[in-house]
């Protein structure tokens, strides 16, 4: 028995052309991104969205491996996911597509496997969107357009009333169904589905497409695909920043320090949980990226703050640089206080706010101060952090 509700959304991939403007050695779907095919990528999307059936059509020469591709991409969701032959047309395809329905199933996404890095978050809404209606997602036109003859300019384009339409297009399944059998008595060869649907008497509406969504058809596609999966590299040199912080002990609960939860130990007190390690390396990481500093991110104007641990703090600060395109190199950070007694616990204590900052190296550092000033005397813990950071492009 299944596992898995029988779904009543399916969407085709057709991946079936042979991809002749790209003109590479393998057809289209089956040429590589990066590690992955442009059908591997198009498929990591479709699984990332909700559960649905999945036909992939494939030509006939690549059904196997368009098998393996799909099993890769499915997860624990493989018994969702088929592939047929296709056809000499995309519509041919998309028609054996709707021919490997299963019964359950009410509304049918088409999408391209050339559309490789579509986000799941739009076939999710284009499957939402769908009514007695149509749904396709489009992008506004940008540039300015002209009607030719030849090469002789005749007339300017009110782009306004223009869309670029992508896919997965969605439909009402049995009026789809309907309208590609008319198409196929008719003979008539449409440019997408919403134009097959709505000459068949269908309404389509449109939503939002994405960049992202741009469908590979020229070596020049395929490289801007690439680009766009390559990691973040540093730009020029880093910059560095410093942060320190200083709470008093006396808090309620345990005490916070470094990340790490110290039962026995006195608290510090504080608008957070007084972890002025975790804080001092939020103020370095700000300081680094030229950011502001903690109070302005995190103070009191910040109640959803109150009580949070270092780790949150630090998660945090590492989405803000992330978002002004920023990473992270490394963090160097030292407390000075008598307490609690750090070496035990460093590794640990590296690990937490590490994973915290994504993976960044954090080396912790622990110095008592020979009984002088504040910290020797017991009153409370200062820390002092240093952090390197890099723009990213
Ligand atoms: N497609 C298909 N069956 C066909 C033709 C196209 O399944 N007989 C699919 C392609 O695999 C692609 C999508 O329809 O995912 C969009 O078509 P297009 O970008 O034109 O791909 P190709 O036809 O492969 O490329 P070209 O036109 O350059 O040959
Ligand atoms: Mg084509």
């Amino acid at each position: 028995m299944s596992l898995i509700p029988v779904p009543t959304t399916a969407i085709i991939v057709v991946a079936a052309g042979s991809g002749a403007r790209l003109g590479a050695d393998a057809p289209k779907a089956f040429v590589g991104i990066d590690d992955r095919s442009v059908l591997r990528h198009a498929l990591d999307g479709v699984f990332a969205a909700q559960p649905m059936q999945v036909v992939v059509v494939a030509p006939d020469t690549h059904v196997g491996v368009a098998q393996a591709e799909l099993l890769a991409a499915a997860g624990d969701r493989a018994e969702l996911g088929s592939v047929v032959g296709g056809g000499a047309t995309r519509q041919q395809s998309v028609a054996a597509g709707l021919a490997a329905l299963w019964g359950d199933v009410t509304r049918v996404l088409i999408h391209d496997a050339a559309r490789a890095l579509t986000p799941s978050a739009q076939i999710d809404a284009v499957a939402g969107a769908v009514t007695d209606s149509g749904i396709i997602p489009a992008l506004p036109v940008v540039d300015t357009l002209k009607r030719v003859d030849g090469d002789d300019v005749v007339a300017a384009v009110d782009r306004e009333v223009l869309a670029a339409a992508q896919t997965p297009q969605g439909f009402p399944r049995r009026a789809l169904d309907d309208a590609y059998r008319t198409a196929a008595a008719s003979g008539v060869e449409y440019t997408d589905d919403a134009a097959l649907f709505a000459a068949a008497g269908g309404a389509v509406r449109r939503i939002a497409g994405s960049e992202r969504a741009f469908k590979i058809t020229t070596p020049a596609d395929l490289a801007r695909a690439r680009q766009l999966l390559e990691p973040a590299v540093p730009q020029g040199i880093g910059r560095v920043g410093i942060g320190t912080d200083v709470h008093a002990f006396g808090g309620e609960g345990p005490l916070w320090l470094a990340g790490l939860e110290w039962p026995g130990e006195p608290a510090l007190s504080g608008h957070s949980d007084g972890d002025a390690v975790a804080h001092a390396i939020v103020d370095a990481l700000l300081g680094a990226a030229g950011l502001g500093d903690i109070g302005e991110h995190f103070g009191t104007a910040h109640p959803e703050y109150a009580g949070a641990h270092g780790a949150v703090f630090l998660a945090r600060t590492r989405e803000i640089l992330a978002e002004a395109g920023f990473a992270i190199g490394n963090v160097s950070v030292q407390f000075q206080g008598n307490r609690p007694r750090f070496s035990a616990r460093r590794l640990e204590a590296e690990r937490e706010l590490s994973a915290a900052l994504g993976g960044a190296p954090v080396a912790v550092t622990a110095t008592t101060t020979d009984g002088l000033g504040f910290t020797g005397r017991g009153e409370g813990i200062s820390a002092t952090a240093i952090a390197l950071v890099h723009r990213i492009g």
